[in-house]
């Protein structure tokens, strides 16, 4: 019962999603956005998008537009378009296909080429390890070491292991990512 109306904050940002053919990117965002998920692969084609909005404090909402860029892509010559205005990205891979893991880095170096925050520096970007819960199955837990080595060297903050299918663990790296774009703010 304030006296006066509360100011409500809101705040728009761009965030790609980017990683190799049938890594499961729109798959992350269906389950992340509407909480589904279909083992049906329907490739994407150039760009999808996707809106999810969030109450991040009582005074504060946050919209985060998801832009779902087709693994094709980075045989294009679009993504400089795409990337434009981002402010984060999720990078995502094929636990289950090594080839996937290989083009991360060649993804995290065309981003890098092509978009900066406006002072610059590096947008900051999350590694996903995807399809988790075929990795359990085949052939134990990730190198967890590895990985923390990986994103280090190559600059991303963190890497999360996922499912879209499971619902595993896409809310917390959405809220890692989060709280390290408000923390710009
Ligand atoms: P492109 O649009 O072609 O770049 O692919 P994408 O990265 O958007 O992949 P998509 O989300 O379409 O998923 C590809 C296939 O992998 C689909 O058959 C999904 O059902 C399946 N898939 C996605 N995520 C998971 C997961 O976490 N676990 C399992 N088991 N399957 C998954
Ligand atoms: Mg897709």
């Amino acid at each position: 019962d304030t006296p006066y109306p509360t100011e409500i904050r809101e705040y728009l940002y761009k965030i790609l999603v980017i990683g190799d053919l049938g890594t499961g990117k729109t798959s992350i965002i269906k389950r992340y956005v509407h909480n589904i998920f279909s083992q049906n692969y329907k490739s994407t084609i150039g760009v999808d998008f996707a809106l999810k909005v969030i109450q991040w404090s009582p005074d504060t909402v946050v919209r985060l537009q998801l832009w779902d860029i087709a693994g094709q892509e980075r045989f294009g010559n679009m993504t400089r378009v795409y990337y434009k205005e981002a402010v984060a990205a999720l990078v995502v891979y094929d636990v289950t296909r090594p080839k996937t893991f290989e083009a991360v880095s060649k993804w995290k170096a065309d981003l890098d080429s092509k978009v900066s925050l406006p002072d610059g520096e590096p947008i900051p970007v999350i590694l996903l390890a995807n399809k988790i819960d075929l990795q359990e199955e085949m052939s134990g837990p990730l190198d967890t070491e590895e990985l923390d080595t990986f994103c280090d060297e190559h600059g991303f903050l963190k890497w999360f292991g996922t499912s879209a299918k499971n619902n595993s663990n896409i809310d917390d790296a959405a809220q890692y990512l989060l709280e390290e774009i408000m923390s710009r703010e």
